[in-house]
């Protein structure tokens, strides 16, 4: 609020707005402005006076106007009663209930029973409110006052869908962040569609902070915060309080839930299930019975560690490439370095910033792909473009082409009309420009930005096309954001050479990530482990790791399996530093881990990872053989409790890092390598073939039979494949 005005000035104790309310004392400040305790002059009550802050634009204030006149027709006893709405001198007032007692922030319960009836009484306000088609969007404990203070107060929810709209705007707008991000829901926070739905997720940070004493998500940054709750997973409350019911948890981590489909549907049913939890008993010693993989997910991954100049300088390239400064951020390092962590903290600030974000990545395996990074990142975009036409808007004439990267269009817009045959080049230069017309167009509105991961696998047409683009684009509102490995590249290889050309055109800025020092890898122990680490530990680490990000993780990984570090009582213990066994390389890092898992899961897990980075139950079951189906689940799911892969949702799974995929394939002897690829193929086709597997991109498969030992290898014509395989 931009209280240096002289017309915020004005609104002092003393201050009588529109003749009536007479403002006696200020009684708090928040994000969106000031509370005064105040008199109605007319029918002399004591009431509330909330001053808004400068609401951002006209739309902004009309938006708040129209959700006052809603929430005032709202009439709920855990609801606070907006009595009325005005302005004064331009500045927009709420009239509202007074409410005596302190708000949640101020006393917190911690007391179980006491916070589920609280969480209940809010979920009958929010049932109400959503049934009168208001979300909150501001949910959080300062929002929730009570009644009386002690046990007995009751709730009376307040701001009801008042909260100023755009995140987007408060966020990126320096100095008026509005609110706090700490309780803001995924869906939200990237600018998205929200529901009642995304309320919930805020009452569960709001459960998960009165239980455990402690926020889910924190950062000295919102980004941070933001980027948290879009991607990182939540340590479960029952590792910081143990004495919690297992029901109860199961209820705030559904809440949690990053896809709103995944939560409860209404606040009715979250009140349920909340009741429901306490009555449950739990047996005897539950409590201790914490699974030993389980621990692992006591480990709280998504804050960022160090990296804040590397950060700003990408983010002041995509400040600039949006005021239609188009250029490429190219970060680069060694595998595990964080080069693909650092990418999504720029891609969530572009998210936030209302941009289209377009991701793909280049695989090792899958180098027969031409244009892999654009295949997989416009099949992404189309997926998520619900409406025909909007879609056919932004593609215009150069839907044809992209339907080479993703065939969906045609189906979805073709057929489109045949065009005469080129020459290889011309058919080139014409997809390029396709390219470059639909990023243009893209970029357009709120700026584009286009990640590139695993530049170091790329094909050269890729390359080429990149290229393409950052010429095409120079003057486009178009950030482009690339990451490689350079431990990867010699002067012969073909990223190396664009590189040199990019540079020398200045097209492309190359940002690279050292490791980390010993006071970094002592902050992302920290981070990793929820509580500061001693000096001697962290230097112990950071001595065998030399600071590479993903190497201290897996370090402390293997440290927790093998109970060397372990959680007692609520708290972290160690052994001496002295007695430690750290890991002396990545590989032996990963190895230790895999040896705590089953034979059967390594197994699997090999099998796997002829599969790629990301694979799906069928594919692997085609190696494995279809009798093995229920050996092979269990393996899988003993490989996610270790954290080695993550399930996706669906039948498909990730490799959690592509450092662990290519340790086991190495692990791999050749012969029996080859037998994978080709059981791989063979079971591909054979489930083509009956109709099961119609998705199943012709490269994947040219690639495992390429790859199975000369005899079995067929040629690739007898393969149908979608488009992608005859670009040019
Ligand atoms: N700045 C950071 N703060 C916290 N954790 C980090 C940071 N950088 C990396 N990590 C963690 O280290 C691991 C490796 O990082 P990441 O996957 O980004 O590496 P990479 O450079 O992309 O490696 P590769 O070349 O193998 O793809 C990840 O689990 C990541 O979460
Ligand atoms: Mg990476």
């Amino acid at each position: 609020m931009n209280w240096d005005d002289a017309r915020y000035s004005a609104m002092a104790p003393g201050a009588v707005l529109r003749r009536r309310y007479r403002l006696d004392g200020e009684i708090g400040r928040g994000g969106m402005g000031v509370v005064y305790r105040a008199t109605d002059l007319e029918l002399m009550r004591e009431v509330a006076v909330k001053v808004v802050s400068e609401a951002a634009s006209t739309e902004a204030r009309q938006r708040l106007i129209r959700e006052a006149r809603a929430a005032a027709a709202l009439n709920h006893p855990h609801i606070i009663s907006v009595h009325d709405f005005g302005e004064e001198q331009g500045i927009p007032f709420f009239v509202m209930e007074l409410v005596d007692g302190p708000n949640l922030a101020k006393a917190r319960p911690s007391d179980l029973p006491r916070i589920v009836e609280i969480a209940c009484q809010i979920c009958a306000a929010l049932d109400h409110a959503h049934a009168n088609g208001i979300v909150h969007r501001d949910l959080k404990p300062d929002n929730v006052l009570l009644s009386a203070a002690g046990q007995r107060g009751s709730v009376k929810l307040a701001d009801l869908g008042l909260a100023l709209p755009g995140y987007g705007e408060r966020i990126s707008r320096a100095g008026l962040i509005l609110g706090t991000p700490a309780y803001i829901a995924p869906e939200q926070a990237l600018g998205q569609q929200v529901d009642g739905r995304t309320d919930l997720y805020s009452l569960g940070v709001l459960l998960y902070e009165l239980t455990t004493g402690r926020l889910p998500f924190t950062g000295e940054d919102p980004l941070t915060i933001v980027s948290q709750h879009v991607h990182a997973s939540v340590v479960p409350p029952r590792v910081l309080r143990p004495d919690l019911p297992r029901a109860l948890e199961a209820v705030i981590l559904r809440l949690l839930e990053k896809s709103p489909a995944q939560r409860f549907a209404t606040a009715v049913a979250t009140a349920a299930a909340l009741r429901e939890s306490l009555a449950a008993t739990e047996t005897a010693g539950d409590a201790d019975t914490v699974a030993a993989v389980a621990i692992l997910d006591a480990l709280s991954r998504g804050h960022l560690v160090g990296r804040a100049a590397e950060l700003s300088e990408a983010l002041e390239f995509w400040r600039r490439a949006r005021e239609g400064r188009g250029h490429a951020v190219l970060l680069s390092g060694e595998p595990g370095a964080g080069k693909t962590r650092l990418a999504r903290e720029i891609m969530i600030q572009a998210a936030v910033d209302g941009a289209v974000v377009l991701t793909g990545g280049c695989y090792e395996y899958e180098a027969t792909t031409p244009y892999l990074p654009f295949v997989e990142a416009f099949r992404r975009w189309v997926r998520e473009q619900k409406d025909d036409s909007a879609l056919r808007a932004v593609l215009g004439e150069a839907a044809a082409q992209i339907a080479k990267l993703a065939p969906e269009i045609d189906s979805r817009l073709g057929p489109f009309p045949e065009h005469p045959e080129l020459e290889p080049h011309e058919e080139r230069l014409l997809f390029f420009d396709a390219v470059a017309q639909v990023f243009e167009r893209l970029a357009r509105d709120r700026g584009l930005l286009f990640y590139a991961d695993d530049l170091h696998w790329a094909d050269r047409g890729a390359l080429w096309l990149l290229g393409h683009l950052l010429r095409q684009l120079r003057k486009g509102r178009a950030l482009i954001v690339g990451a490689y490995r350079d431990t990867e590249l010699n002067r012969a290889h073909p990223l190396a050479k664009e590189l040199v050309e990019w540079n020398r055109e200045r097209l492309a800025t190359r940002i690279a990530l050292r490791r980390f020092d010993a006071a970094e890898t002592s902050a992302q122990l920290s981070a990793l482990l929820g509580e500061n680490v001693s000096a001697d530990f962290g230097d112990a680490v950071h001595r065998q790791t030399e600071g590479n990000p993903f190497f201290v993780e897996e370090v402390l990984k293997a440290l927790v399996e093998q109970g060397a570090v372990r959680r007692e009582s609520g708290r972290w213990k160690r052994r001496e530093v002295g007695e430690l066994v750290i890991p002396q390389s990545m590989k032996e890092a990963i190895g230790n881990r895999l040896d705590r898992v089953s034979r059967e899961s390594n197994e699997a897990l090999r099998a796997a990872a002829v599969l790629g980075k990301t694979f799906t139950f069928d594919e692997l079951v085609a190696i494995t053989g279809d009798r093995q189906e229920d050996a092979t689940l269990d393996a899988l799911d003993e490989a996610a409790g270790a954290q080695l892969i993550t399930a996706d949702g669906g039948d498909s799974f990730t490799f959690t890092h592509d450092k662990i995929r290519e340790v086991l394939y190495e692990e791999l002897n050749p012969v029996r390598r080859r037998r994978y690829h080709r059981l791989a193929a063979e079971g591909f086709e054979r489930r083509r073939s009956v109709g099961g597997a119609p998705q199943y991109p012709a490269e994947k498969l040219a690639y495992h039979y390429i790859t199975s030992p000369v005899g079995t290898r067929r040629p690739l014509t007898c393969l149908s494949g979608p488009p992608a395989w005859s670009l040019p």
